[in-house]
């Protein structure tokens, strides 16, 4: 494997110059690729040069490779964890057999089903997030977005390597299929409703990466369990790429609410030029809502069909005793007959939940790191998650009303009282108002705290950007 980059057009570690059809169509693909970054990739940085990392190889040292590159010459790569011979499914009916390396034909549309929805979010979030380089609050967090966005775009070359590699003349549809959707398009929406909703100035955008990319994170480890090997092979490598996604959300968010805690101990926050941390905790609420919905229904067929079939396991299912899941229960709340009532549902129709609630552990944890600041700070005040059926727009909570401690209210409540707890037009409007670009290496905007240290041990006035 080398662990330099190559000469080729496509950098790989999949043996690409074996399979010469295969080549031809993803070189085919290619230039629609690029012609969609630059049509939907970040608006007026595309000829700029941006510090970046790029995965170059899949070894530890390999995935690394930091330079200057002008986004439209981004080396988009496809790489796969290497392939383990003996490895054998970990879950569900086939549990204990040799996993697969083509596609079984009676999982084809299911599992085809998986790869595009998990493709479809990742040109997606690149859409979403195309303008904030206008406003970036720093150097540093101007290279930061490339760098998610860059990153993204690599993600989808993965799903796309899959679909050109197992799925034929349908595989190769779906391919030009992602490029067409658009985020938000009333006629050709993207799949999921999280990737259409707007990601329109930067406290979003850390919001986005903390909770929406970590929906991301448990469904790439879901699927990096699967028995179709080249899917969970593909999914290992993209999760190494998405931790970096998530450190930008996280430090972020905690960085907004530093320097809330600093001003509000000087005096209105907002009069001074930071987002409070009431408006932080709206913005909290809405992201974190969003994106619990995105792992579907609570009781799922769904969900116990990718299971048995051995193609979407659990977070880390080697924790697990039991591979089976026949004849196990769930405890959790459902609504029956308008009432919310705890209760066992069968394990395989209950994995959406089960997924949902190892996410909202991992939520939790980020959540309580940011408190841990705010105490630090000497400031009283306490971010917290709310109810995992506030605001939901999918599943069994969706088209119900609840408050975000989780009590059930009637429709005229929430509409009186919805404002305090999700942004409304005037938070939108004042948090716009504060999304000025600054360019000056090591300079921060107003309502930002200074990230602890730089990209690859650099300095924080290191140029991240060349404006
Ligand atoms: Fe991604
Ligand atoms: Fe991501």
């Amino acid at each position: 494997m080398s662990s330099v980059l190559t000469d080729e057009k496509i950098p790989n570690n999949v043996n690409l110059g074996g399979d010469k059809r295969l080549q031809r169509a993803l070189e085919a693909w290619q230039p629609h690729f690029i012609d969609w970054w630059k049509q939907m990739g970040p608006v007026g940085w595309q000829e700029r040069d941006i510090y970046l990392r790029t995965a170059i190889s899949v070894e530890a040292n390999g995935w690394a490779h930091f330079d200057y590159v002008k986004m439209p010459d981004y080396r988009w790569g496809i790489f796969l964890e290497p392939k383990d011979p003996d490895r054998k499914h970990g879950f569900g009916d086939f549990q204990g057999q040799p996993v697969w390396d083509e596609v079984p034909g009676e999982f084809r549309n299911m599992l085809r089903r998986l790869v595009v929805t998990q493709g479809d979010t990742e040109p997606a979030s690149v859409e979403q997030q195309r303008n904030l380089g206008a406003t970036a609050p720093s150097l540093y967090d101007l290279r930061n977005l490339f760098q998610v966005n860059v990153e993204e775009g690599r993600h989808l070359w993965a799903m796309v390597y899959l679909l050109h590699t197992y799925f034929g003349r349908d595989g190769r549809e779906e391919a030009e299929e992602l490029l067409m959707r658009r985020s938000g398009d009333a006629d050709k929406p993207r799949i999921l409703g999280a990737f259409n909703e707007p990601t329109s100035h930067w406290l979003s955008f850390f919001m986005f990466t903390m909770f929406t990319d970590r929906d991301g994170k448990y469904q790439l480890a879901a699927l990096a369990e699967s028995g179709f090997d080249p899917l969970a092979r593909t999914c290992r490598f993209m999760l190494t790429e998405e931790a970096h996604h998530m450190f930008v959300g996280e430090t972020g968010v905690q960085r907004v609410v530093k320097r809330a805690c600093e001003l509000t101990k000087q005096g209105d926050v907002r009069a001074l030029g930071g987002v409070d941390l009431p408006t932080i905790q709206k913005y909290l609420h809405l992201w974190y809502s969003l994106s619990l919905d995105l792992f579907g229904g609570e009781v799922s067929s769904n969900a116990a069909d990718a299971f048995a079939a051995g193609l979407k396991g659990r977070y880390k299912e080697d924790r697990y005793e039991e591979h089976k899941l026949i004849g196990s229960h769930f405890a959790m709340d459902v609504l029956e007959e308008g009432k919310v009532v705890h209760k066992d549902i069968a394990m395989r129709n209950a994995l959406n939940e089960v997924l949902r609630s190892e996410y909202i552990k991992d939520c939790q944890r980020g959540v309580d790191r940011w408190n841990k600041t705010i105490r630090e700070e000497g400031v009283s005040f306490e971010l917290k998650l709310p109810s995992n059926k506030f605001h939901r727009q999918i599943g069994m909570w969706a088209g119900h009303c609840f408050t975000p401690d989780g009590e059930m209210i009637d429709a005229a409540t929430w509409q009186a009282r919805k404002g305090e707890w999700l942004p409304n037009e005037a938070d939108e409007t004042y948090i716009k108002s504060l999304m000025h670009a600054v360019y000056e290496p090591g300079k921060m905007a107003s309502w930002i705290a200074p990230p602890a240290k730089g990209i690859n041990g650099l300095p924080n006035d290191f140029e991240y950007v060349r404006v």
